[in-house]
């Protein structure tokens, strides 16, 4: 039998067709708790809400170093709507955290053990990776009633290389659906190129030009279960809305890059000090 995240001839069709691919029951339940379980235990350590990172409108310059910095940390992003105007919380900090990033894969045992899994490296070697490396993680929990929308975009925006060879890796850990926000996608949109790319400069991230805008009627639902993960093609429009709903919609994202083949680029917002370990070395 392959390793299990080796993917088949049909799966590999499907993914250069249509720029993403749902495999379900990717991770097994205990996984799932044991990730959503750490999860709790990192928010119930963390004690920043009164500051003025991320309580004031204004700061600009912290919250950019905070950011920057997040790319070799585990730091802590709150949802917009998540202050009231006297710039406290409206609700407990559980629910009031957009994301943990980005580098929950090197530096905390649990998320690091499903990053460099057999699964993952298979994943990677099936598509054709000579080095992967993970540059960057997150948990997203898109919080109920107040979980942000992410406006039409393609990762390589953010993670460049030349060429290009970002994947994205989106682990639901609860059952993601049109209520609760699930991701959304053009089908074979990653053929048409990258369209814009996210600069780091001494004044903090611009884009290099705008958004084109996209027809809401392109894009198709990912409806998936617990435990399914999604690969994202580093080129392929996708979304989320806001999640209106009561139930929140937590998952796991990786994004990956080959190390070797290609460069990353210097005007990426992730600049490590250290270079990453990679999954596998062909
Ligand atoms: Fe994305």
């Amino acid at each position: 039998m392959p390793p299990a995240g080796s993917l088949t001839a049909d799966q590999l069709s499907f993914f250069d067709a249509n720029g993403y691919l749902v495999l379900e029951s990717f991770s097994s339940a205990e996984e799932v708790r044991a990730m959503r379980d750490r999860m709790a235990e990192l928010l119930a350590g963390f004690d920043g809400a009164n500051s003025s990172v991320f309580s004031t409108k204004d700061h600009q310059h912290l919250k950019d170093d905070y950011f920057f910095k997040s790319a070799e940390n585990i730091s802590f992003f709150f949802e917009e709507k998540a202050f009231g105007d006297d710039g406290t919380l409206k609700q407990p900090k559980e629910l009031s955290i957009n994301k943990v990033g980005h580098a929950l894969h090197e530096l905390d045992p649990v998320f690091k053990g499903f990053s460099f899994s057999e699964s993952v490296a298979s994943l990677f070697s099936s598509l054709g990776y000579k080095r992967p490396a993970v540059m960057q993680s997150m948990y997203i929990f898109k919080q109920p009633g107040i979980g942000g929308e992410v406006v039409p975009h393609q990762d390589s925006t953010f993670l460049y290389t030349e060429p290009p060879t970002c994947t994205g890796l989106w682990l639901a850990l609860e059952d993601a659906t049109i209520n609760n926000g699930c991701l959304w996608a053009i089908p074979g949109s990653h053929k048409n190129g990258l369209k814009r790319r996210m600069i780091r400069d001494e004044n903090g991230t611009h884009f290099d030009r705008p958004s084109p805008s996209y027809d809401i009627k392109e894009f198709v639902p990912l409806e998936v279960k617990s435990g399914a993960l999604v690969v994202i093609h580093g080129d392929l429009i996708h979304q989320s809305f806001e999640n209106l709903s009561p139930a929140s919609r937590h998952a796991l994202s990786l994004h990956v890059v080959d190390t070797e083949g290609c460069e990353w680029s210097k005007e990426n917002w992730i600049q490590r000090k250290t270079a990453p370990e990679p999954l596998y070395a062909a």
